[in-house]
């Protein structure tokens, strides 16, 4: 089968690396590290130790049989032109965030399917990626229920992923988000690991975070009650991880803040102060960076 994983970071070299001797595998990203994989394939380290081959390049191939696309959520209308273009059979967002499918699929005549991750991933540098955590791929169709789109593509993934294929996407998906809404901006505002929320005191502020985006998927019709301990899992199963938007502001560069706290705010029918907080913080601080 061949693969094209558009956003090939961190996270989209690691889901492409663990699927590369099975499938043709197609990496697409940025220099310079496409082009040390391209020259000196890609190495797996940390949870895995492989050196594995797969084709990469910054544009996308002509026709591949399935993309899973993992940019950042703000280059989601990008990857939906360029994905456009080239026509796969299929599309999986595996990304951050709401509202990502919607998106490519105004693009793409394939099935556009949602995906969840939960494996960490770190580039430490150009043509090596760290698998920071072991976690779990589901995918689905997006508006839940099955598919024989979602099947095939969770029998590919199933060669080198821990894959479930999930009818109720749509409320993992919100899962996932109350998740990162509670974890990625307090983490990122007070500089600390993900392992600080679990308690101390940035606890209180994630969890309130992740009770309201539960709040409002009730409100929407799906049911998380699970999120706040869920939050509290995953940041202790996280503990010493750099969450993505920490990464970020780190780095310098835009954050996910529209589509995770931004979201819940928008999506809300009553006060979310403490996402709302978390929301204005983040974009005056990417105001400051010259983002916004
Ligand atoms: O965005 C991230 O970094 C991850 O989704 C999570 C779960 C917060 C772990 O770091």
């Amino acid at each position: 089968m061949d693969v094209c994983v558009f956003g090939a970071g961190s996270l989209g070299s690691l889901v492409g690396g663990l699927l590369a001797d099975d499938h043709d595998v197609h990496l697409v990203g940025r220099e310079p590290h496409v082009g040390v994989v391209r020259e000196e394939g890609l190495r797996l380290t940390g949870a895995f130790d492989r050196q594995v081959y797969p084709a990469a390049s910054t544009t996308p191939p002509a026709d591949p049989d399935l993309a899973l696309v993992t940019v950042k959520s703000f280059d989601t209308p990008q990857a939906a032109r360029a994905l456009g273009a080239v026509s796969p059979g299929t599309a999986v967002s595996l990304q951050n965030g709401m509202g990502n499918e919607a998106t490519l699929a105004t693009r793409l005549d394939a099935p556009v399917l949602a995906g969840t991750c939960t494996y960490g991933a770190r580039l430490s540098e150009p043509g090596v990626v760290e698998c920071t955590g072991v976690g779990e791929v589901a995918v689905g169709p997006r508006t839940g229920g099955h598919s024989g789109p979602a099947d095939r593509v969770g029998d590919v993934l199933a060669a080198g992923l821990a894959t479930t294929v999930a009818g109720d996407m749509p409320r993992r998906l919100w899962g996932k988000l109350a998740v990162n809404a509670g974890i990625n901006a307090v983490t990122a505002l007070a500089r600390v690991p993900n392992g600080a929320v679990v308690d101390g005191p940035a606890s209180g502020v994630a969890t309130d975070a992740a009770a309201e985006t539960a709040q409002v998927a009730a409100n929407v019709g799906f049911e998380i009650d699970e999120a706040v301990d869920r939050t509290r899992e995953v940041a202790a199963a996280t503990a010493e991880n750099t969450a993505s938007m920490h990464q970020d502001i780190r780095a310098g560069r835009p954050t996910e803040i529209d589509a995770i706290n931004g979201y819940v705010v928008e999506t809300a029918d009553r006060p979310v102060p403490v996402n709302t907080t978390l929301t204005g913080l983040v974009r005056a601080w990417e105001r400051g960076q010259g983002h916004r």
